[in-house]
Order: C-alpha cells, then sequence, then structure tokens
C-alpha cells in the first residue's frame, strides 16, 4: 500500500519523474510502470527463497513484453498460460529451458508449441491432457518432461477468491486419482512424468499460512513419488504471494517466508526426495503489482442523492479488478499528494453500466475538473485482466520508467486501428 511511493510530497513522482508531466506527454488514461519497484520486489523475493528455487514469474500477471524482459534480465523464468504467453516469452529472450506452461484447456497448438520450443515441463491438468501430451511428443522422438498439477484437499485462506482453494475445480487432477494418474503417466512412452505442481490459493499474506501450505505441498508430493516409485525432479509451488491493497493489510514477511521454505526443503531432502529437486515459484502479483498506477483525467464532478461523484476518463474497462474486489485500491490526486483529505467520493467511468465504478466512499482532498487520479498497484492483473473494446474508447497506454527515463512500452490502440481490422460483409458495405 504506497509503500514505494513518497506521499508526503505535493505531487506524484514516479521515479523522480513528475506523474502530471508523463500525463500531459502520453495522455490519460495512461498506466506508469516503476521498473526500480520490479527489480527491488524480485531482489527481496531471490534473497529470500533458498538457491534450490527457481522464480518463474507467472507473465499472466503482467504480459507487457517490456516487464517480461525486465524480469528475464534479472534471471528469473516464466511461467505462461498460453500460445501468446509463449510468444512473448521467447521475444522477450527467456530461455526455452526456463519456461513452464500451466493452465486448463491448452490446446493441441500450443502444446505442440510448447513440446517444439523445448521448454522445462508442462504442467498437465488432467489425465486426456497427459495423453494428449504423449501423442504430440511422439513425433519429436523424445520423452517430453510433465509435472502433474494437484486439486487438494488443503488450502490455505485466499483474501481473494482466483484459485479457489478446495472446492471442486476445473485446475488439475483431483488428489484422490493421483496414484492413477501417476501410474497413467509412467506408462506413457513419450513423456516423462517429473513434476508435481500445487497451486491452490492466491493473495495469501501470511508467511506462517504459505509454509503450512508448503509443508502441505512437500508432504503429498513426497509421498507420491514413495506411493509410486517417481523420482521426482521438481516441485513447483505456483504462485500465491500477496502485497497489502488496504491501510489494514501488512506486507508478507518474504524472509520468514523464504526462511521457512529451506527448512523444510532441508527435511524432505534428508527424508529422501533427489538432492538435485529444484523448488519453483511462480509469483504474479507479488513482484508486478505495486510498481504499477493507473492515471486518469476528472472530466467532470457531480452530485447525485447525497454522493459526490468524480467521472474520469478511464474505468474499469482498463482496470475491471475494483468491480471484483470490493477492498479496492488506493487512489490519490497526483497533483495534490499531500493535501488533507476532507471529501468523500466515488469514481466513475464512461461505460454504460454500474459496474463502472474504480472506487466507491473514498477520501480525498476536494477535486476540481482537470485533477489527474492515480490509482495504485495496478500493475498485476490490471490492464490484462480488463475488457477494453467495451464501449469502443482508445485503450490506455503503457509506459515504463526506467533508469531515470521514460518508455512508451504499448501504445494506445485507437478505434481507428482496430476498425481496420474490422471485416463487413459485402451486402452490408456503406458507401458514401
Ligand atoms: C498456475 C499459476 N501460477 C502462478 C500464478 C500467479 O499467482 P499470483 O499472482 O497469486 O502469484 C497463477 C495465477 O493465477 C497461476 O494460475
Amino acid at each position: 500500500m504506497l509503500e514505494y511511493f513518497d506521499a508526503r510530497q505535493a505531487s506524484l513522482k514516479i521515479a523522480d519523474l513528475e506523474a502530471t508531466a508523463l500525463a500531459k506527454e502520453y495522455g490519460t488514461p495512461l498506466y506508469l510502470y516503476d521498473a526500480s519497484i520490479f527489480e527491488i520486489k524480485y531482489r527481496k523475493l531471490r534473497e529470500a527463497l533458498p538457491p534450490q528455487a527457481d522464480i518463474f514469474f507467472a507473465v499472466k500477471s503482467n504480459p507487457s513484453l517490456a516487464i517480461v524482459s525486465l524480469f528475464r534480465s534479472l534471471g528469473a523464468g516464466v511461467d505462461l498460460a498460453s500460445l501468446g504467453e509463449l510468444q512473448t516469452a521467447l521475444k522477450a529472450g527467456v530461455l526455452p529451458q526456463k519456461i513452464v506452461f500451466t493452465g486448463p484447456s491448452k490446446t493441441d497448438a500450443e502444446i505442440e508449441a510448447a513440446i517444439s520450443t523445448g521448454i522445462f515441463a508442462i504442467n498437465a491438468e488432467s489425465e486426456r491432457e497427459l495423453e494428449r501430451i504423449d501423442r504430440i511428443a511422439h513425433a519429436y522422438h523424445k520423452k517430453f518432461p510433465v509435472g502433474l498439477r494437484l486439486n487438494v484437499g488443503f488450502a490455505p485462506k485466499e483474501r481473494t477468491t482466483v484459485i479457489g482453494g478446495t472446492a471442486p475445480q476445473k485446475f488439475g487432477i483431483d488428489v484422490a486419482r493421483a496414484t492413477e494418474a501417476i501410474r497413467l503417466a509412467k506408462g506413457l512412452r513419450n513423456i516423462e512424468l517429473i513434476g508435481i505442481h500445487i497451486f491452490n490459493a492466491s493473495q495469501v499474506l501470511e508467511a506462517e499460512a504459505l509454509l503450512n501450505n508448503a509443508e502441505n505441498i512437500f508432504g503429498t508430493a513426497f509421498e507420491l513419488s514413495q506411493k509410486t516409485n517417481t523420482e521426482l525432479r521438481y516441485i513447483d509451488m505456483g504462485g500465491g504471494l500477496g502485497i497489502p491493497y488496504t491501510d489494514e493489510e501488512r506486507e508478507l514477511d518474504v524472509g520468514t517466508f523464504g526462511r521457512g521454505l529451506a527448512k523444510i526443503l532441508t527435511r524432505y531432502l534428508e527424508k529422501g526426495l533427489p538432492k538435485n529437486l529444484r523448488v519453483l515459484v511462480e509469483p504474479g502479483r507479488y513482484l508486478t503489482a505495486e510498481a504499477g498506477v493507473y492515471l486518469t483525467r476528472v472530466i467532470d464532478l457531480k452530485e447525485s442523492r447525497g454522493v459526490n461523484y468524480l467521472l474520469v476518463d478511464g474505468g474499469v474497462h482498463h482496470l475491471l479488478r475494483p468491480t471484483w474486489f470490493p477492498t479496492g485500491h488506493p487512489v490519490r490526486v497526483a497533483n495534490k499528494l499531500n493535501q488533507p483529505t476532507r471529501q468523500t467520493y466515488s469514481i466513475g467511468g464512461p461505460l454504460c453500466t454500474a459496474l463502472d465504478y474504480l472506487a466507491k466512499n473514498i477520501q480525498l482532498p476536494p477535486v476540481e475538473v482537470g485533477d489527474l487520479l492515480a490509482i495504485f498497484d495496478v500493475g498485476a492483473y490490471g490492464f490484462t485482466e480488463s475488457m477494453p473494446y467495451f464501449l469502443s474508447h482508445t485503450t490506455p497506454a503503457e509506459v515504463m520508467v526506467l533508469q531515470g527515463q521514460d518508455y512508451l512500452i504499448r501504445p494506445r490502440l485507437t478505434p481507428e486501428e482496430y476498425l481496420k481490422s474490422q471485416v463487413v460483409p459485402e451486402p452490408l458495405k456503406f458507401f458514401s
């Protein structure tokens, strides 16, 4: 929660650059990323984790090519979930051996692309997927490495429902069928089962809860490997490391998490897990959320039945999260950063839906038309998880501030541009 920004100044700065100047140069609505925050978060986690743990950045949290490139340059691998994300990772220069592919409903084309690229492993989500990987791998004349994603009966409490904990779900294979699924995998000639993947909760802020979960993950993987005589080369713990979105929430203590994980790992290595076992950690939100700020300009003000509305040029077509998660995101007036909050406002965008509120009943300094609002902690699941085409607005630009310099990393897509690729059937054409 604003940990990385100095709220005592008169106006918001992103790595020493004035947010108001960037908004003038690039226009609004605008996503701004401070590269130094991505780096701080990555290094904090890297230093905390034991050396056997590899960080595989979850691309889905923010798939901008520049951001994936940044994590590649820091040494991260990637976890991805689609052909598009695979293309992004390769274009960003991620080595195939540092890529793992996880997620339900993988198509044959995606599986084939992963195999032909020679990625580290595919985490299979069903028995049928194991068979499909086997069939597709047949043409490549080598046993392709796979992990088995399990849907287990334990989970830390999710602050926001992303994965769904222990409920019936589309992710993974129910643990009750795990032994059979492993036997099935071991009987297939073109795949080699080398890993277990368990990811059951996102946005967890308590190190103890993550460690209890890790203990259960290692216990499950160890038991299955013993029972089925399978030599595991990796255990993939998924993502789940949270960030504080509100004043009440505290930062996750990654030091405690890392030290606890090292102890769990040592214990299971002593029990008999292979000495060269890798532990994959796939953080998304933890690495990206706090580096992103969404800037939107106030277009109009109105009062309706006692509620003060700020009507802005951005909305949930660019940042859908506030509609799902009522705790919302911290908001400040970028050009009145240190002024006392004296008014209660709700912030609405231009969309024709009652969902289009970026915040409700929040305290801000008195706001005027033309003020610039900054919505924080939007670097994860921000633009990427939204619905940009609703109402045919121009999409937001994305700018990264890196080493004191601003870079436009994703230009706006204008209606002219997305109209270009659309086709009107001949009988419906309008000739002026
Ligand atoms: C397979 C997988 N790994 C990692 C992540 C990243 O999770 P988080 O952002 O909670 O770290 C996700 C998110 O949905 C996921 O599905």
